[in-house]
């Protein structure tokens, strides 16, 4: 039994997130939390929200509330929303807690202790018709690098170069929209993290295994000469954690806060620090996942985002922890994911195209949702989401396999021999093969479960169900029945077996379903099968069950087409 950490990048709290947001971190992470809860090691499963910065300032005025209540509100919503997609979190925290303040605090004054932090008199741009300087998100422009127009004063999103404002070219504010700016000087704190290039460079080097994404990004920033260029870890705004050091102020920084992604992956230890609070527990609960030197020497971390993402993962925030000199847990495995698009093109927000989780739950079962997202997730390449698309995987993987297995299965037996597992009769070479068959296949989805190739494991699970039904079919209890009912109760009885262990197999991607297949032939108690022929006799002659009710409707031409038209977008 290992120890096992797990977090999801941090969600914005400036709106609702598309489902491109949602495959590309919280999903993947809630599948792999679910598959090794259920393999038995101990798992700690952490996200929050992302609220400080631009991002909370811009929305919240759009909103036209105040930043701090925006956030409260925001952060409810995002929970309620993770929590109607099933997303299982030990804790879902907010960056703006005071847990997150005091570590933020805590590092910067370390980081200042070992000479990682230095004063810089920076080039801001200020914005006349504002009235104020505009940092990261309140400026956007074109990209010196790609060329996208809609670069923002901190990254282009489209190629993921972090800039400066300073680097867009025909900048305009985003507040306003104003070109009307100069470019003015402010002091701000540096942190020297070219000084840890070579500790970084060792460090993803020694990482064996990690995804070609993560670490063709990370070294390429790297040796980008400017990718790891000392970077201003503090901002002219009001709402984030002040620019403290664990209490004592630094002269010349009044009033001014840290940057938000200087914060935002601290939360991923702060949030389980409040989990720990939470939960009544002292400072050893959390600790024990976070610090070396309390027993996090034996944790597995393993961290989840998107590739815009994966700059400040393998480069800042890991400079952030090993500056400190002190014994924080570092990250083991970056997963990171491409993007999903909609249609052939972008989810956007402004022109509302595309489908927001908090739609995608109105209108159909977040099991849905969770399986088509994760049997085409944008692991190695980018992903499409069409409707017909989205309609082929429900109907034919969920409707027509697994649902129409257990379906008749258990409607067959109710109609022939009651509601409870059937006698007579023996397992036979037809039995032997499926078995045969499963077992190979299983041992397919646990390897890239714990590799944590999702697609390729949903499509081993696909693979399982499709063998049972390929069996039912073959061994037609139906037509054997009539001659011979010992024979038909030894298929039935086998292939309820199989109804079981599709309940516990299925959980990590539809755990909705997954518990009424395992309601339904009561053994919610399952267990993962560390022996698959002990499994398959898991449920003996006369054990109950009830036939449930139809477990995935299907999506018709109509309602596609419907929901197409829908969300097109203006
Ligand atoms: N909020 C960021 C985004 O949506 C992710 C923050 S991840 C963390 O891109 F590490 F900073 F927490
Ligand atoms: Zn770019």
């Amino acid at each position: 039994m290992a120890r096992i950490l797990i977090t999801s990048a941090l969600p914005y709290i400036n709106g609702i997130k598309h489902l491109g947001n949602l495959v590309g971190s919280q999903l993947p992470s809630d599948a792999y939390a679910r598959y090794m809860r259920a393999r038995g090691h101990e798992v700690m499963f952490i996200c929050a929200t992302d609220e400080h910065g631009t991002p909370a300032e811009l929305a919240a005025a759009k909103a036209g509330v105040p930043v701090a209540d925006f956030c409260t509100d925001m952060w409810q919503v995002q929970k309620d929303i993770a929590e109607g997609f099933r997303l299982s979190f030990d804790y879902f925290g907010r960056s703006s807690s005071s847990r997150n303040r005091d570590l933020t605090q805590h590092l910067a004054a370390a980081l200042g202790k070992n000479g990682l932090i230095e004063e810089v008199s920076e080039k801001q741009i200020y914005s006349k018709a504002d009235g104020r300087y505009l940092p990261d998100r309140y400026i956007e422009g074109t990209c010196p690098d790609c060329g996208s127009e809609n670069a923002r004063g901190d990254q282009c999103e489209n190629c993921t170069k972090q800039l400066d404002p300073t680097d867009l070219i025909n900048p305009r504010s985003a507040i306003s929209g104003s070109t009307d700016l100069e470019v003015r000087k402010t002091k701000h704190l540096y942190l020297k993290q070219s000084a840890m290039r070579d500790k970084l460079d060792k460090w993803i080097d020694s990482q064996v295994g990690w995804p070609v994404l993560t670490t063709s990004i990370a070294k390429k920033w790297l040796h980008d000469g400017d990718g790891l260029r000392d970077r201003g870890i503090t901002r002219d705004l009001d709402w984030g954690v002040p620019v403290q050091f664990e209490g004592a102020p630094w002269q010349g920084m009044e009033g001014k806060v840290f940057y938000v992604w200087f914060d935002a992956p601290i939360e991923y230890i702060a949030a389980t620090a409040e989990w720990a609070d939470a939960n009544g527990a002292d400072d050893s609960a959390w600790e024990r996942w976070w610090r070396e030197d309390k027993g996090a020497d034996d944790v597995h971390y393993v961290q989840f985002m998107g590739k815009d993402n994966v700059p400040f993962h393998t480069l800042s925030f890991p400079a952030t922890l090993m500056g400190s000199n002190e014994p924080w847990k570092l990250v083991d495995f970056i997963k990171s994911y491409n993007w999903l698009t909609y249609e052939g093109g972008k989810f956007s927000t402004s022109a509302g195209r595309g489908i927001f989780m908090d739609q995608a739950l109105e209108i159909m079962p977040s099991d849905y949702w969770r399986w088509w997202l994760l049997s085409n997730a944008p692991e190695s390449s980018d992903s499409n989401f069409t409707w017909e698309s989205f309609q082929a995987g429900i109907n034919k993987d969920l409707a027509d396999v697994l649902g129409n297995f257990v379906s008749r299965v258990t409607k067959f037996c109710r109609g022939k021999f009651g509601e409870q597992v059937p006698e007579g009769g023996s397992y036979g070479p037809a039995e032997a093969a499926v078995s045969a068959e499963i077992a190979k296949r299983l041992t397919a989805y646990q390897n890239n479960m714990e590799k944590i190739e999702l697609r390729k494991a949903a499509a081993d699970l696909r693979a399982i169900w499709v063998a049972g039904n390929e069996y039912l079919q073959a061994a037609a209890p139906w037509s054997v029945y009539k001659e011979n009912p010992e024979d038909a109760a030894a298929i039935v009885r086998f292939a309820l077996n199989l109804v079981r262990l599709y309940g516990v197999l299925s959980g990590p991607f539809i755990p909705d379903a997954a518990h009424s297949i395992l309601q339904s032939v009561n053994a919610t108690d399952a267990r993962w099968p560390d022996d698959l022929d002990a499994a398959l006799l898991a449920l003996p002659a006369g054990h109950g069950f009830t036939t449930p009710d139809v477990l995935f409707a299907k999506i018709s031409d109509e309602r596609r087409d419907e929901l197409e038209a829908q969300f097109a977008g203006d």
